[in-house]
């Protein structure tokens, strides 16, 4: 019985050493100490000893339980660290290879010069208000002193919705709604979303204007005209030669279109001026004073200036794009330059 329980420890040490996973060795202890296990046989095999012998044998039977549990743990311990030792080896990083690196965003450029112009007008005492995109007839239109047969209204230039009103065509319409709900003086810009039905390399249905606004007593046009070369001296952080060219708007008198000689060509004429050396920018003029009566404002004490600036066409001229379309594909190429 002895030498039966010595041999058993030493076959259940070889089968130990040789298992290398924690699998088997449950599989091991099972096999030897589980309650069908080998050596709980033996165990319940005292009962046939006699009285003199069982303490004896029982007393072996239990030191080679201990054994046999003593080695299990110690193997168990062993093929743990074995594992993590594996895990670490195989998953380890190299902390010295470089980044993927990050992809950062940036403002489109459309919305970089808006918050450049926004910047300047600032520092010059104007206050930002932005207006609604759909109007009705009488903001866009009537109230800004354009009869009912001006060509503006034509359906081929204006985006008409169902229920009558409209996408503005301007951001004119914001002057009246500032007039009407705030007294003289008043100073501010409108930056916003103007629309027409319009599409080639300069002009798209979609667009962004701001309109500048100032009613004061003994405003003129020479105030215009400062506030205007200020403005693009600084934004262009240069001087650019302006001209004047009189026009026509119905909500102003006298009415001016400011072209700026050609960024892009120097006004030797290229594909962005039109070959003519010049872009025109923008429009201005002293505010009509039927334009005021509609706001009940007097016309007689307070005078008005205003202009209205495409930002695509600032935007062109200030990065050198030669086509507006650019400016609204999207296209990664193209915006990561800004
Ligand atoms: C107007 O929209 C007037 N409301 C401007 C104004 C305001 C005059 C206040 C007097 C007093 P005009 O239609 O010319 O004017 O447009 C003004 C500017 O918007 C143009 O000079 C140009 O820079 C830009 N613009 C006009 N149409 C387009 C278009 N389809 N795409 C891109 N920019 C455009
Ligand atoms: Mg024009």
């Amino acid at each position: 019985m002895q030498q039966d329980l010595e041999n058993m420890v030493s076959a259940a040490h070889q089968a130990i050493k040789a298992v290398d996973n924690l699998q088997a060795l449950a599989e091991i202890r099972v096999h030897y100490l589980g309650k069908k296990g080998t050596l709980t046989d033996l165990l319940k095999g005292l009962g046939t000893l006699s009285p003199e012998e069982r303490p004896r044998i029982g007393q072996l039977v239990n030191e080679a339980k201990e054994k046999i549990q003593e080695q299990i743990e110690i193997r168990s311990q062993n093929l743990i660290q074995n594992q993590l030792q594996q895990k670490l080896e195989s998953q380890r990083l190299d902390v010295t290879l470089p980044g993927r690196g990050e992809n950062l965003g940036t403002a489109h450029p459309l919305n970089q010069v808006r918050e450049r112009v926004e910047t300047i007008f600032k520092s010059m005492g104007f206050k930002i208000i932005e207006g609604p995109e759909i109007e009705s007839e009488y903001y866009n239109f009537t109230a800004l002193n354009i009869p009912e047969h001006h060509p503006a209204r034509a359906m081929q230039d204006t985006f008409y919705l169902e229920d009558g009103n409209l996408l503005r065509t301007h951001t004119s319409p914001t002057q009246i709604h500032v007039m009407e709900t705030q007294k003289p003086p008043i100073r501010i810009l409108t930056p916003g979303r103007v629309f027409r039905h319009e599409y080639d390399h300069s002009h798209t249905p979609m667009f962004h204007q701001f309109e500048m606004l100032i009613i004061d007593e003994h405003t003129t046009m020479s105030d215009l005209k400062g506030i205007l070369s200020d403005f693009l001296n600084h934004f262009f952080e240069s001087e650019f030669e302006l001209r004047f060219r009189a026009s026509y708007f119905p909500f102003t008198e006298p009415s001016a279109e400011v072209d700026i000689q050609c960024v892009k060509c120097h006004g030797k004429g290229c594909r962005v001026c039109k070959g003519t050396g010049w872009l025109e920018i923008l429009g201005c003029g002293m505010v009509h004073p039927n334009v005021l009566a509609a706001c009940n404002i007097d016309s007689e004490r307070y005078q008005g200036c205003a202009f209205g600036m495409g930002i695509e066409r600032l935007a062109m001229l200030y990065y050198g794009i030669d086509d507006i379309r650019l400016l609204f594909e999207n296209d990664l190429r193209f915006l990561r330059q800004f």
